[in-house]
């Protein structure tokens, strides 16, 4: 299939979400440059799958940050609206974010961090959390959308999913006594499964793989678009998820899905050589 193009304009002088450094920094193969020389328009045609390309290969778990270069923290608030972005389980959005930006936040958290040095010399750290707890508020959030008067949908999927999320959210996400309601709905599903196709991952352990697997995909939309503006991450687990909690002040079931830490990241910020199993190994067809 031939490759996407996409025409970016920019004004000369007046810088993009697309400029001339994070041009150079990813490396973007331009196709063509057309210069208007009456108003100083400027039409750069690239290919955008060799950007996305680019911008993944060059993503890599940076672990030494140059805490001298220029660190422009409104690359972080884009990448984290994009982050908003992702897809997640049933647009439930169980997610926050916390930006760790002062010294004292960012010492407080490194040590919490074991004091790796991804997050020592990060110029800031971003945490990122699961909160299964707000369930409610997300399935409000999902039923008003669908009475908004912007929504397209058809009146028979309007019907369905206001279902779905007064009852089927609310079953899956509601609180679990000593496992009992887990186990009461495993054998509900495993009785109307000899049947028919059926989710089978309804337990409370099921919730909280469902919910950290949307805040992940989160994680990975946030570290490809601090790699596009120029920037390194090193997404960490090895943290003191007790002490963080409590600095942060959630509550005992919100969890942490990992901190990443930002910054310009230094050669030597990388420790090792990339390799991954090779393609046959791990993909299959049927
Ligand atoms: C969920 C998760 C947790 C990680 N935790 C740490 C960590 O605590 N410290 C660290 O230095 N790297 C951590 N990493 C980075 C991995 O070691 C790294 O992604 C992997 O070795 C592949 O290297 P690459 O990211 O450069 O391609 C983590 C990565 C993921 C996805």
């Amino acid at each position: 299939m031939d490759n996407l193009y996409k025409v970016f304009h920019m004004q000369l002088g007046i810088s993009n979400i697309f400029t001339p450094q994070i041009l150079i920094c990813t490396r973007i193969r331009v196709k063509k440059l057309i210069i208007d020389k009456k108003t100083l328009n400027i039409n750069i045609m690239v290919d955008v799958f060799k950007v996305f390309e680019e911008v993944v290969t060059n993503r890599r778990s940076i672990r030494v940050y140059d805490q001298e270069f220029f660190y422009d923290s409104e690359i972080v608030k884009k990448s984290l609206e994009l982050a908003l972005l992702s897809p997640n389980s049933s647009n439930m959005q169980l997610w926050e974010f916390y930006r760790i930006r002062t010294k004292e936040a960012k010492e407080k958290v490194a040590y919490f961090c074991m004091d790796q040095s991804a997050a020592k010399t990060a110029s800031e750290l971003v945490v990122f959390v699961a909160r299964p707890d707000k369930y409610k508020k997300s399935i409000q959030f999902n039923l008003d959308t669908i009475e908004s008067p912007e929504n397209f949908e058809k009146e028979n999927s309007k019907s369905r999913r206001r279902l779905y999320y007064k009852k089927v959210m609310n079953l899956f996400y509601s609180y679990d006594f000593l496992f009992l309601f887990s186990l009461l709905k495993k054998m509900l599903v495993f009785f109307i499964g000899l049947k028919r196709p059926i989710v089978r991952e309804v337990t409370v352990v099921n919730k909280k793989v469902t919910i950290h697997k949307s805040v992940a995909l989160a994680a990975q939309t946030f570290m490809l678009a601090v790699k596009a503006q120029g920037y390194d991450t090193c997404p960490m687990e090895g943290f003191d998820s007790k002490r963080m909690k409590r600095y942060l002040k959630l509550p005992a079931k919100a969890e942490i899905n990992m901190i990443i830490s930002v910054g310009k990241g230094l050669p030597e910020g990388i420790f090792y050589i990339r390799k991954r199993f090779p393609y046959q190994e791990v993909v299959f067809e049927k």
